[in-house]
This record gives C-alpha cells, structure tokens and sequence, in this order.
C-alpha cells in the first residue's frame, strides 16, 4: 500500500534555488558562468566578526543558548534600533533566528492560525507564498503597480479584501529593490490598525540604498513584527542569523514555539555577529561597491535591449519588463543561461500573474561580473 507524501509540503519551488543548482552544475563541468541570480553579497561577513568567532570557537564551549538569543546579541540589537531610527526598544522584545527565514515560521505560527488571510504584494518574496500555504494560512496575493513602486497602499488593500488577518512588506523589496517612504509607512500601519490586521515588515535590506532612507514600521506601529536578518547588509547569508522585534502580546508564544522549534539559534554565530555592529565603515564600503554595480547595470542594460527598469531604491536587484521579448520567463532566463552563460531568475519566482514577462538581475557581485554580463547579452541579442 502506498505510503502517503503530505499534501500541505507540495509547495512551489524556490525559482532561484534551482536556477543556482543549473548555473553551478554548469560551472562544475568548466563553463563559465556569470552569476547575476544569487542574491547574496560575494564578499565574506567582516573582519571583526571574523575575530569574534575565532575567539568564540577558541573560547566558547558554543552549547545551547538561551532559546531567544544571547544577551549581548539581544542588547546590540536594540541598540542599533536607537542608533538607526531613533526608536527605543526593549531588549526583551528581541528574538535572535536563525536566519529571516526561521522568523518568518515563527512570526506566521505566532500571528496566524490556519484558515487565516494574509496579504502580500506581487512581485514579492517566494517563501513569503510558500510558507503560509505549508502552515495552511491563506497567501491573498495582490498585484502592485509600478506607479505605486511596487508596493501596497491603502487604497489596493480596501480593494481586493475586507477580511485580512495579516499583511507582509518589504521595503526595500525584492525582486523590485523599491521601498516605502515615511508616509506611505504611516499611512499603511493605520490602515492595517484600525482594521486588526497583523503588520508584518520584511527589514532585511536595510542599510542598502541609494539616496533612500529606510524607515521602520516599528516607528509607527508598537504591535508590528519586525523581521530581519545579518545575510544582506551584514554580509553573512551562511551564518543563518536573523532577528525580530516582537510586540509584547506576542512574546511569549513566539518563545515556546523558538524553544520547541529551534531550542536556540546557531551559537557560533550569535557571538560573532555581535562585533556585526562595529563593522558600519566596512560594510558602507561594499553598499559603494553595490552602489557602482548598480550604475553599471541601470545605464548599460538599456543598451542590451532591457530597457524598462523598476526603480531600484535599495537592495541588489534590478527587475526588468520583457514583455516584449517573452512571455515565458522561466524559458527565457534557460537560454539566457545556455547560451549567454549569464544566471538571471525568471520573474515568475516572484509574480505568479505577470512574472512571465519579467527578469530579476541581481548586482550583488563584482563590477567585473556586471561588465561581463553585460558584454555577453550585448552579443547574446535577446530581441533578435
Ligand atoms: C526579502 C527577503 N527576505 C528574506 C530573505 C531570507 O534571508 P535569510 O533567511 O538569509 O535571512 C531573503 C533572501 O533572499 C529576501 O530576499
């Protein structure tokens, strides 16, 4: 008798995850491959965080810690929220994750129960989709406009549903990098209070803009989760180190489900990240490196034949409009990869309506990777 395989785990693929296992499969065998899918930053977490765990692995037994992360860690964490925003925070409100992907679990299990609605936006993160359906909440799924950067307003949200349990944002986003100023913040966390909706605010890419600043809804909303991470700006996607900002009236659910879930974080590099804090001149500097990649892509792109670019507020990615070269994404972005060698991600990943006619680039590598790319899809033609 056939054993049964569970039918909330048949969730969609993580589009980029694939396209990265294609491209370095590739790479494998000698093909030259530029990587323009990866989010993530190519240069290692900074030096002082190097110290910190080497002295940690010298020093520390590195066992279990306590289930919402090491003092120290906690404190750093709120502190930065006054040295960043301006905004007291109690370190108790502070649970250290493992990685922005264990707090999405843990703020949806701790927000939501199953049946339950929450929004996003397309284009948006995959997981965001993905992970609600395996916890059974509802993903309500609703398209954005580019006049509107991409993003939800009040006035989207009244339209397509009157009974939302949550929304998730992401400012700046991904896979558009376009973000959410002051008042648009203030006027979303209202809309989302007066109704009861849960405000649930993806922060992982602050601290990469350009010319933008990056507001918090916790300035704006005492019972908003806040989540993020040390993998984008901090430049440790491998240490699986995130954080949230947890309202009071979530607190100690969201610890019993951490202890049960996680029983701690990755102690190694809970300890490391502490000295993350004291790497702001370094990690400036590669923002810099981000911030000339993006030049690059947004002035040489057009030349290539991708001409319609979302603006690109913040983050590593430019999202283009390919409509006029395909309605196919995922198609297109194989050839680009077979026959151009450069690695792209089909809009599909983060759009189930539209994505077949876009393409995310991502500009975390090196100026020499954008140059390349550039210079193969200039003899690569995609219109021709
Ligand atoms: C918007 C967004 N949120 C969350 C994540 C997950 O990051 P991590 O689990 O490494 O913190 C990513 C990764 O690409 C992302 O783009």
């Amino acid at each position: 008798m056939a054993v049964k395989v569970s039918a909330r785990g048949q969730i969609d693929p993580f589009i980029v995850m694939d396209v990265m296992r294609e491209a370095n499969a590739m790479a494998a065998t000698g093909e030259d491959i530029v990587h323009l899918e990866v989010g993530q930053p190519g240069t290692p977490a900074p030096e002082r965080v190097l110290e910190a765990a080497e002295r940690a692995l010298r020093d520390n037994r590195l066992g279990y810690t306590d289930a919402m992360g090491i003092p120290q860690l906690r404190e750093r964490i709120a502190e930065h929220y006054v040295v960043m925003y301006g905004v007291d925070v109690s370190p108790e409100r502070v649970v250290v994750t493992t990685g922005s992907s264990g707090a999405f679990l843990l703020a949806f299990l701790g927000a939501f129960d199953s049946g339950d609605k929450v929004a996003l936006a397309a284009p948006g993160y995959p997981s965001y989709r993905n992970i609600l359906s395996a916890l059974g909440i509802e993903p309500v799924v609703f398209e954005t406009r580019l006049a509107d950067r991409y993003q939800p307003t009040p006035g989207l949200l009244s339209e397509r549903a009157a009974d939302l349990d949550g929304l998730i944002v992401a400012s700046p986003s991904n896979p558009t990098g376009t973000m959410i100023g002051g008042a648009e913040m203030a006027a979303l966390t209202a809309h989302c209070r007066d109704r009861g909706v849960r405000f649930i605010s993806d922060e992982i890419y602050h601290g990469i803009t350009y010319g933008h600043e990056s507001v918090t809804a916790l300035a704006y909303d005492d019972e908003a989760v806040i989540i993020n991470s040390f993998s984008k700006y901090f430049s440790m996607t491998g240490w699986r180190l995130g954080w949230m900002i947890v309202p009071d009236s979530m607190l100690r659910s969201v610890e019993c489900l951490t202890q049960n879930l996680f029983i701690s974080p990755p102690t190694l590099s809970q300890h490391a990240a502490v000295a993350a804090f004291d790497s702001h001149d370094e990690l400036r500097a590669k923002v810099a490196k981000y911030a000339r990649n993006r030049e690059i892509l947004l002035s040489e792109l057009p030349k290539v034949g991708f001409d319609k670019l979302a603006p690109a507020d913040g983050a590593f990615y430019v999202y283009a409009d390919v409509a006029q070269l395909t309605n196919d994404s995922p198609d297109f972005c194989r050839r680009m990869l077979a026959e151009a060698r450069v690695a792209t991600t089909p809009g599909l990943d983060f759009d189930p309506y539209r994505g077949n006619s876009f393409v995310r680039f991502s500009f975390a590598g090196t100026e020499d990777d954008m140059r390349q790319a550039i210079d193969r899809l200039g003899d690569w033609r995609p219109g021709s």
